[in-house]
């Protein structure tokens, strides 16, 4: 004897607990979210939400079909009573058979051809028609992107500038794990892999300040390894550049001054370079990081609502940065290594820190 199903949950809890999950996963989709592929600001970006748009529409039809007919036979061929007999049972058939393995693999091919061919058209140089090309190095750190603009003998880190309606070709490496380059509304996500490079190219179309974001669990900090990509107009990106060429500033402010010695006697050259062509050695370049608009790989936003890097709201961000690292980003190197974090006697007091800020935002 079979026995009648009864469901022996509720649902309506289930339900109550989902729907609040599912409207914010959704929201998270919405165009003007910072890291939604829609709303794109580039051909590349946009290419990819239109394939993503024309695999959807396919799978939802599939879906719609496939399940309307699960609901249809299951009401339809449902067993009324305990005295209905087996209905009749088929075995093979081979019209079905070949028609069911024909329709799925036409479908693949359809999403394939579009989706490879995307593929290989990012990973293989910039086309060209496209125009003069800007050339990045950009290497992954744990947690922090480090730029190198080699035909311009600029190194900064965690802010991409880059002209709009010019295409730029990425070399993509890594300094210790694999990271993912990922711009969402400008580019597709591409491995940072360490000793393998790899290469892709964008196209910003419009100009503004663009969230990057790592894409691929890097470690404890991975969600704190951010960057920002900054599209302008032609003349902005060439006085960014110059300005960036340009060697650290010299000031003669005693607390500038005081900033500096702490800086040159407490370790910090050990690992930030401040001159623009020197490699990221361990952390950072800081040539001219209190002109960046984040701190720290994109945890610290130091602009304000103008849109402007704002000296005070700079300021206070290297403070809480530089009194407790840790804090703000779990198990970073310089929190977990610099000597003035682990080691008690070389604590830096609260005027070398103060000293720092100052000395720091002065790198402009
Ligand atoms: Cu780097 Cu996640």
């Amino acid at each position: 004897m079979h026995r009648v199903f009864k469901p022996s949950i509720s649902l309506r809890p289930a339900l109550l607990l989902l729907t609040p999950i599912a409207i914010a996963l959704l929201a998270a989709c919405t165009p003007d979210n910072a890291q939604s592929t829609f709303g794109t600001a580039g051909p590349i970006a946009e290419d990819q939400a239109n394939l993503f748009i024309f695999i959807f529409w396919i799978a939802a039809v599939v879906f719609v079909l496939v399940e309307g007919a699960v609901i249809y036979v299951s009401i339809r061929y449902r067993r009324r009573s305990d005295s209905d007999k087996l209905p009749h049972q088929t075995h093979g058939n081979t019209k079905l058979e070949i028609t069911w393995t024909i329709i799925p693999a036409i479908i693949l091919i359809a999403v394939a051809i579009p989706t490879l061919s995307q593929i290989w058209g990012q990973q293989s140089g910039v086309p060209t028609d496209q125009g003069e090309v800007l050339n990045v190095e950009a290497i992954g750190h744990q947690w922090w992107f480090e730029f190198r603009y080699p035909d311009h003998e600029i190194i900064t880190a965690n802010e991409l500038h880059i002209p709009v309606d010019r295409p730029v070709a990425f070399k993509l490496t890594s300094q210790d794990v694999v990271h993912i380059f990922r711009v969402p509304k400008i580019d597709g996500k591409v491995a940072m892999v360490p000793l393998n490079d790899n290469f892709i190219w964008m196209i910003g179309t419009e100009p503004g300040v663009f969230y990057g974001q790592c894409a691929e669990f890097c470690g404890v900090a991975h969600a704190l390894m951010r960057f920002r990509v900054i599209a302008e107009p032609r003349e902005d990106f060439d006085a960014w550049l110059l300005e960036q060429a340009a060697p650290a500033a010299e000031s003669t402010d005693p607390l500038i001054l005081a900033g500096k010695k702490v800086f040159q006697q407490s370790g910090c050259t050990g690992c930030h370079a401040t001159d623009p062509s020197s490699k990221g050695r361990i952390g950072p370049n800081l040539t001219h990081v209190a002109s960046r608009s984040t701190l720290a790989g994109g945890v610290f936003e130091n602009r304000d609502e103008f849109d402007r890097v704002n000296p005070s709201i700079l300021q206070a961000n290297l403070r809480e940065w530089l009194e407790d690292p840790l804090k703000a980003k779990p198990a970073n190197i310089m929190g977990m290594q610099a000597a003035v974090y682990t080691d008690s006697n070389k604590k830096l007091s609260e005027p070398d820190i103060s000293a720092l800020v100052a000395y720091l935002s002065s790198l402009k």
